[in-house]
This record gives C-alpha cells, structure tokens and sequence, in this order.
C-alpha cells in the first residue's frame, strides 16, 4: 500500500480526467430508462459496461445482481463488487446507473454526448453518470494508495423507487457490508462551492379520479348544469393549496428548519422561472424547499386540446406527487391527503384515491466523523468551504441501508450542480465541477484509509 500526497493525486486526476469524461460520455450514450418506450437491454447493457469499470479498477467478485419485484417481473440489474484494502474500514460507494426517460424538449440528442463551454450534456450526464463516473475515476486515481476496503452498489432502478433494493441488500450482505456508505447522487451547493447533504425530504404519490357522467354528452345540451370531470378535477387539485400557496392539507406542515439562506434569485435562476412570477407559500426558502411539504401535480389525463369537441367531459384523472419533511412518516402523509380529497364536496362528484409509491425521507448525523471528513475533503477539493445542505430531493433506499446495516454513516455527496436540470430537458453537468468532485472523494477515502501524506 503506497502513500499519496495532495499535489499528486490531484495530477492524477487531472492527467486521467479525458478518460473519465470519456467514461461521462460512453454512460449518456446508453438509453438506461425505463418506459413502456424503453429500448428493450439497455439497461443491460449499461450494468455490463459498468460491471466492466469495477472491473477495470481492480474490483473483485464483480457480479450483475437482479431481483424480482413483489409482482414478480425482473427489477433493475445492479453491479456490486469489492476491493479488499489494508485498513479494517469498508466503504460502501452507491451510485445509480439508470436514468429518466426523455419527456421534455431537448436542443440536442439526449442520448448523444456534446460538450458545450465545459458543459457535457445528455441525459444522465449528471443523475446518475456523474456518480459512477466520479466512484471510477477516484479509485482509479488513488490506485494503489487505496487504504480502505471498498463495495460497491451501482444500482440498476433508482429511477422507478428501488422495488428490489432491500431484497439484493440482504442478499448480498456479505459483499456489501460496510462502515460508511458514500451516495454520490446528490447536488453541490455552487459549480465552485461544494454540498455535503444532510437532509433529504420523503415522498408519496397518490392518483386521483373524478367522474361525472357515464358517458360524454353534448356540452350545448347539457352545459351549465353540469360541470366537467377536469373542471371538477381542477377544482378539487386547487383546495390543496391556500391563498398563499402554502399545502393546505390538515396535518400536513413544516416538520425541522433550515439553517442555511437559499437565495432567492439562484431559485429563479435554476428553475429558469418567468419574470415576475411568484413564488409559492410562506417562511424562508430553504425551509420551503427541505423542511415544508410540497404537493403537485405531474400527470393529468382528459382530452387532449388537439382532440377537443364540444363535448362534457365525463372522466379525468391527475397524479399528485407529495414530498414530506425529512422526519415526517410518508404513510402517514399520504393518508392525510387521501383523507382530503375524498372529503371535498366538488358537487357530489364520484372521487377515487389510489395510493402509489411512498418513500422515506432522511435526515443525517453532522456531527459523526466520516461528515467531518467529507466536508473537510471536499472544502480541500474545491478550494472553498463545504455547505452542509438539505435537498427536496428524496433518496429513500438510504432508509434500506440503515436497516440492512445499523450505525452505518450515510453520506450524500454531490456530484450535479444547480444548472444541472436533471430530469429535465438539456441535462448537463460542469465538467470542471466534476474533477473537483473526484479529488474530493479521493482526498476523502485516501483520508480514511490513512494513505494521505501530508
Ligand atoms: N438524485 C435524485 C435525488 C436527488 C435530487 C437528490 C435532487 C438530491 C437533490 C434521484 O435520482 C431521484 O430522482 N429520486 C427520486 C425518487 C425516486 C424514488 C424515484 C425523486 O426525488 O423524485
Ligand atoms: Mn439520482
Ligand atoms: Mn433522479
């Protein structure tokens, strides 16, 4: 095992960095989703390029791992491995190689690499490509200055909420076992300052029906005394907010505070919001973004307006998406907003609630060594001081690693960047960004394992 100073390993990574873009690129050009549309493989495919990267950084034991799902259709192909290290730590690094399918408008091919005033666009380019990419090209820097013990979980169905996560964790327990486990699936705070995660919110997804008729009629005959299936729909999706825009569902509030200020003008800026526009509910920023519910909706089917008559509508459906604070129980959450759907008057109309997919939010131990390590790692890295950050994002196969493996040190280490609009349109990730974030978790296992010269 050989020692590595600072200097050196940042060389390193800066002489090897056209192959880890390289390896960014070959990621986005591998369609990994899942969708009715999804190239059948695919997702094959990327596990067996990934398998080979593990591979390639001396990984042992390197083995694709699929599991079935409770309706017993295949889940998502996995890659886990192991590099056996000299020091007794293990560390878990967890990154996904599935990415979302293409919906929005894109200026250019989503699944073809372009590189753009040191950007590199694609999807995925930044969740999850960034993850593997940075994991691959940290240990392939440190090479024989790896002091710790790593496993990797390059999971195959983050995208589609982990059905089988908690199955291949026990499963492959052995193989996995670890004392601190690095998800490299988060944002940094600035391409130039870097983000430590430490809370996560939980989400929920219900969807919700309302019928009016048996059949559509003739909207001359008939309208003014009935009101249409979406009308109503828009009517019932609109009592879950109030005036201010705040979730207006009893029960269902802020839950912890941030910290940190999120400027107001970075919120605009990133989500590329009209001028003038408003922003909804009440409190500081960060708390609505990471401590506040949020509640919207991200499907809705009634006829198309290319497809409009003049015709009453008998039937529409929405699918509300929830996200929880981080300590909030997600069960519950989804309960109190089934509870007020259905308890609206909306003319009598018939409401049907489905529940969907639920999953636990996170809220991280700052004080505990491995956090302290990172943030003084990434800080090193970057040249500027770490933030310790919450995200409205929500990870919950972190609640799988708690189980599976009490006491173990999550860190959720950001690998994207506020312009990274990750399932969006233009995906993109700084690539500069990216070499700091391989030095960083480089400094950060070189630390750990006790190989840093300094
Ligand atoms: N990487 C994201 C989670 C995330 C987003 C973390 C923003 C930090 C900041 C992850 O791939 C994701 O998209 N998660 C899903 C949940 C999952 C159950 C489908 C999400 O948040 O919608
Ligand atoms: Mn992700
Ligand atoms: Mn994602």
């Amino acid at each position: 095992m050989a020692n590595i100073s600072v200097a050196e390993l940042r060389e390193r990574v800066a002489e090897q960095f056209g192959e880890t873009v390289a390896v960014l690129e070959d990621l986005v050009r591998i369609p990994s989703y899942e969708a009715p549309s999804a190239p059948p493989e695919a997702k094959q495919r990327s596990a067996e390029y990934v398998a080979e990267l593990l591979s390639k950084v001396g990984a042992q034991d390197v083995q694709i791992v699929q599991d079935l799902k409770p309706d017993s259709t295949p889940g998502g192909p996995g890659v886990i491995g192991r590099i056996p290290g000299a020091s007794p730590t293990t560390v878990l690094l967890y990154a996904h190689h599935d990415v979302q399918p293409v919906a929005d408008d894109w200026s250019t091919e989503p699944f073809t690499p372009v590189q753009k005033d040191g950007r590199l666009y694609g999807r995925g380019a930044a969740d999850d490509g960034a993850g593997v990419a940075v994991h691959y090209a940290a240990l392939r820097a440190l090479g024989d200055a790896l002091g710790v013990s790593v496993a990797f979980f390059i999971e195959g169905e983050e995208e589609v909420g982990s059905p089988t996560f908690g199955k291949l964790l026990s499963k492959y327990r052995e193989q996995l076992a670890a004392d601190v486990v690095v998800v490299a699936d988060s944002d940094n705070w600035q391409v130039d300052v870097p983000g430590l995660t430490t809370s996560l919110r939980g989400l929920a997804a219900v969807t919700v029906t309302v019928r009016v008729l048996e059949h559509a009629v003739h909207s001359g005959m008939f309208g003014g005394p009935l009101l249409s299936a979406p009308l109503l729909l828009a009517r019932l999706i609109a009592t879950l907010h109030d005036e201010n825009g705040d979730v207006a569902v009893a029960g269902l509030g802020q839950l912890g505070a941030a910290t940190t200020e999120y400027p107001e003008d970075e919120l605009r800026a990133g989500a590329g919001a009209v001028p003038g526009l408003q922003l909804a509910g009440t409190g500081s920023i960060a708390d609505r973004l990471w401590f506040k519910p949020a509640i919207d909706v991200i499907g809705f089917d009634a006829t198309s307006v290319a497809e409009s008559s003049n015709t009453i509508i008998p039937v529409a459906k929405a699918k509300l998406s929830l996200r929880i604070p981080p300590e909030m129980d997600a069960a519950t959450a989804q309960n109190l907003v089934l509870t007020h759907l259905t308890s609206q008057p909306l003319f009598g109309a018939e409401v049907t609630v489905e529940r969907d997919e639920i999953g636990t939010g996170f809220i991280a131990d700052t004080s505990s060594p491995a956090t302290q390590t990172c943030a003084w790692a990434q800080s090193l890295a970057f040249g500027n001081e770490c933030k310790l950050i919450g995200q409205g994002g929500s990870i919950p196969l972190i609640d799988s690693l708690v189980e599976e493996f009490p006491g173990v040190e999550v860190l959720i280490f950001g690998v994207e960047d506020p312009d990274s609009r990750a399932h969006s349109g233009d995906e993109s990730v700084d690539l500069g960004m990216i070499e700091k974030c391989v030095v960083a978790e480089a400094l950060f296992l070189a630390k750990l394992g006790g190989t840093l010269q300094e």
